[in-house]
This record gives C-alpha cells, structure tokens and sequence, in this order.
C-alpha cells in the first residue's frame, strides 16, 4: 500500500544535516500491523513524517521514491505521490503523533476536536449526523459518550489516548500510523491500548504501522517488524523470525536485553551510543559496537538483501 524506495530525509540544522532517515526500502502491506524498533533517536518519528506525507522544514525529502496505493470503492486503485496524500489525512491515512497526551488542544471540548478533524475532509457537513456518528462510534469502542463533552485534562492519560485512537480510526482509514502510543502509560492502561488498536485494526482490515521502542509491546501485537539503526533499516520480517532467530547482531542484542520469565540474571544492554546522524561513519553504522565486527563493516555499508523468505538483513556476515 506504501512503498518506499532508498528514501532520504534529512533536517537543516545550524549544526550541519541530520541524516535521520538515510536510505530507507521498504513496503508497508494491506491488512497487517508493522513494528518499528530503535532506540530513541534512530528516525523512528522521521520515518513516520515521511510515511504520513509531513514534511516541513526543517525537515526535506533528500532523494528516494514514495508512493501509496489508495483503493478506491471497486476502481482501479489510485497512485498517490508526496504532496497527494496529504489530501486524504484522516479518510485514508491517519497518524497518531508521538507525545499524543498533549496533541488535544486542552480548551477545546473533545467533541469539537472531533468536528475540527474529521468534520472538513467528509460529505457529512451537518453537525448533528458527525455527533451522532461519532457518538455510535465511541460506543462501539466501549467508550463512554459523555467523554465527548469533557476537555482533555478532566481524562486521565489511558482515556486521552483511546479518544486519539478513536479519532484517528473514526473514518476507517486504509492506514493507521501510530507513534509510541503506549509509552507514557502503565503497564495495565498500556495493555488495553494495544488491545484497543488490535481489535479495531482486526474489524477494518485496514494497515497499522505502529512505532515503539520497547520490543515487548511489537511481541504482542505486530505481525511484522522493522528494526532501525541509526537512521537505516537493519532488519525485516515476520514478528515471530525476528524474535526467534534474529539475524542482525543489533537485533540479537535488543531480543537479549529482553526479561525473560524466571530469569534473574542482570540484563547486559547494549554498550556504547549510536553514532551522530550529522557525519554518520562509512561502512556499517553498528559497527563500533557490534560484537561480530569485520574490517569490512568499518568500509563497505551493508544492502538489505533477503536471507530467507520475508526476512531481510543488512549485515555482512550474510
Ligand atoms: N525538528 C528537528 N530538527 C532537527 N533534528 C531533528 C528534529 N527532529 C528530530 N531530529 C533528529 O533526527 C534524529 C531522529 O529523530 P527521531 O525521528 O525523532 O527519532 P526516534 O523517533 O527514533 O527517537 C535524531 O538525531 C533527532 O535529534
Ligand atoms: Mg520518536
């Protein structure tokens, strides 16, 4: 449905460029939910940007291809080009940004936030059928009506975050991108969050690309994942390959750092920092801290090839 071709995306800073998305191949499919893994300032949220059509400096597509694949009511599927799919937020594509708890505008009630998203892009201009709608929709959800006549500070965070999903999924879009949409909750709200995203992308049938650092939120619900590395793709496929044979020693180490139950050895982590995206190294950017180094790593850059089916590495000691 999108595809995405050695996409660069790089921001302008006054430090120099931040290759934040630096080379990224990948298609993003109908009816699945896709992890996308890092740690914290690999291009995660970049990747997302570009992905949603939200590009704005200092942020700019550098070079590379995307295009999405919209299906339209039993016509010939329509090609959409950066710049065109912006056209189609909310009925096609919807994003539920990073940090979502303060994205509500705090003095608005949450029905208006309702009309001033979904209300302009809809054939259904008249108040009380968007109220009504919205209103069957929520209960659906198994979320009280009267949430709609409150401002965002009178819920607590888990219910902020069921109203955003709500309003990003509210027109049935082909494709719910969603950012680290557990992160600030706890472990219990956090559950009923995923749930929440599951049951509604298993109804719809629709695409869900969900971003999270924490590699037990992509075991539970995602079919398939991305892992990223300091603005690249180092690995893809289905959930459970890359949890039961991980082929990048970066992945392999992100599954160890993992508890495991009746476990109580400490946790090694990853030693080191990920290289600055502004003068990233030549060749492999884990590199420096992979513990199966070559002297290749440190000259030549890896190309994600596919290893075996579905499941694509870029690393050299493949
Ligand atoms: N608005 C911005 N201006 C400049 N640099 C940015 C901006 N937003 C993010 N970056 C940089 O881009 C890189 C990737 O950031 P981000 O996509 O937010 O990573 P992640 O979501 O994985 O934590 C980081 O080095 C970050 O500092
Ligand atoms: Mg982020």
């Amino acid at each position: 449905m999108l595809k995405l071709r050695d996409l660069r995306a790089y921001y302008d800073t006054p430090k120099g460029t931040v290759k934040a998305v630096d080379g990224v191949t990948f298609d993003i499919r109908e009816n699945e939910i896709l992890g996308i893994a890092g740690e914290s300032g690999c291009g995660k949220s970049t990747l997302l940007k570009v992905l949603y059509d939200y590009v704005q400096p200092p942020l700019r597509i550098v070079s590379g291809e995307y295009q999405a694949e919209m299906s339209t009511n039993g016509n010939q599927p329509k090609i959409l080009g950066p710049g065109e799919v912006r056209k189609h937020w909310w009925d096609y594509i919807s994003y539920i940004p990073q940090g979502s708890m303060s994205v509500l505008n705090p003095v608005v009630r949450i029905e208006k936030q309702f009309f001033d998203a979904v209300g302009k892009n809809q054939d259904i201009q008249n108040k009380n059928v968007i109220r009504e709608r919205v209103a069957g929709y929520l209960k659906e959800l198994e979320l009280p009506v009267e949430v709609l006549k409150s401002y965002p500070h009178q819920l607590s965070g888990g219910m902020k975050q069921r109203v955003l999903v709500a309003l990003g999924t509210f027109l049935h879009p082909q494709i719910v991108l969603a950012d680290e949409p557990t992160t600030a909750l706890d472990v219990v709200v956090q559950k009923g969050i995923l749930m929440m995203l599951t049951e509604v992308q298993a109804r719809m049938k629709n695409t869900l690309v969900m971003v999270s650092h924490d590699m037990g939120v992509h075991y539970q619900i995602t079919n398939r994942m991305a892992i990223m590395y300091a603005g690249k793709l180092v690995e893809l496929g289905p959930t459970e390959a890359i949890f039961n044979k991980p082929l990048h020693p970066y992945t392999q180490l992100l599954i160890e750092a993992l508890p495991k139950v009746g476990d109580r050895r400490q946790r090694e982590g990853i030693s080191g920092r990920p290289p600055s995206l502004l003068n990233p190294p030549d060749g492999c950017r884990f590199a420096a801290r992979c513990p199966q180094v070559m002297d290749v790593c440190r000259t030549k850059e890896p190309q994600l090839v596919e290893i075996e089916p579905d499941h694509y590495v870029a690393c050299h000691l493949y």
